[in-house]
């Protein structure tokens, strides 16, 4: 079933029919550069979006809160940008940068006031940049393997510097089974890989990965490697402190960066079609204004 969350008939009334006893919500607009170019559609499925899911759950189930549960998954960006040094904490201040961060940071502050609120049981993870099989290839890893296959420039914002930590998609999978059956209910847990890296040495672990799958000279990717102008108020670093996770439930992540990104390499590389198919139509239209 696909429905919009900001279709509030529709969220009341398969709410109403199927009677959910818990919300796993991971239903977002999260690009940071779409959100630069329209804010106001990030008010309305980030913040609108989680308050019809809010609203459903909290119309059908007040005052019978047993075993019953609202989970909400957000992002490392609500807490805003990192110096050099130091790693955001679940007790970090929320400080948002982007309007996508600042959508997250709204819906992560209404989830909580419902607990609050209303005593709706609810838990909330906040984690770092996911990477990984059937990715938009509006975000950097997908957007460049897509651009090294079809041997256009790999654009790397301001000067490359700025730092992310990466999660394989199936190790947060993996967080959120966990924190969904066994996290303690108005808590939040950062998730993130325990792996920090800056922009253009991840471009240039992702050609020679390309390279070497393709069986091509190394060196023949990175060529495509164009700095570009830098986003509006790009954040310079994020830093996960995941601790609070394993500490609580034992969680880890499964994989390393080099095995995650050769599994996802491997699945652009196996995944043509699914490339073509996203990448026609739309896509071309937001390119082209993107990195005109
Ligand atoms: P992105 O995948 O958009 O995630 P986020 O902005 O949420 O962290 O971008 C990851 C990093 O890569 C970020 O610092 C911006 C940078 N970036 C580029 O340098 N070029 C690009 O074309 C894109 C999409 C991102």
């Amino acid at each position: 079933m696909h429905g919009d969350i900001t279709d509030e008939k529709y969220i009341n009334s398969i709410f109403n029919t199927y009677k959910f006893d818990a919300v796993i919500h991971l239903a977002a607009e999260s690009h940071v550069d779409r959100s630069i170019a329209d804010p106001l559609m990030f008010a309305k499925t980030n913040i609108i979006g989680t308050i019809n899911l809010l609203n459903a759950f909290n119309s059908l189930w007040k005052n019978n809160w047993e075993g019953k549960r609202f989970y909400h998954i957000s992002t490392d960006e609500v807490y805003g940008s990192l110096g050099e040094s130091g790693l955001f904490e679940e007790t970090s201040m929320y400080r948002p940068n982007s309007p996508y961060a600042a959508s997250k940071a709204g819906s992560d502050h209404f989830v909580r006031a419902y607990g609050e609120t209303y005593d709706m049981p609810y838990v909330i993870s906040n984690c770092s940049n996911n990477y990984g099989p059937y990715q938009f290839p509006e975000k950097l890893i997908p957007l460049c393997i897509n651009n090294i296959l079809n041997n256009k420039s790999l654009p790397i914002y301001g000067d490359g510097k700025n730092t992310r930590d990466w999660l394989y998609v199936i190790d947060h999978a993996s967080a959120i089974d966990l924190i969904f059956h066994k996290g303690k209910a108005s808590e939040t847990y950062n998730v993130g890989g325990f792996n920090e890296c800056k922009n253009i040495d991840l471009v240039k672990l992702l050609c020679q990965q390309v390279d070497k799958k393709l069986k091509r000279k190394l060196g023949t990717s990175e060529k495509l490697i164009t700095f570009v102008k830098d986003r509006p108020g790009h954040d310079l670093r994020y830093a996960i402190d995941a601790s609070k996770l394993n500490r609580a439930l034992g969680w880890l992540p499964s994989v390393t960066f080099e095995e995650g990104l050769s599994k996802t390499i491997d699945w652009y590389l196996n995944s043509k079609d699914w490339l073509e198919n996203v990448t026609s139509g739309s896509y071309q239209n937001y390119y082209k204004s993107q990195y005109k």
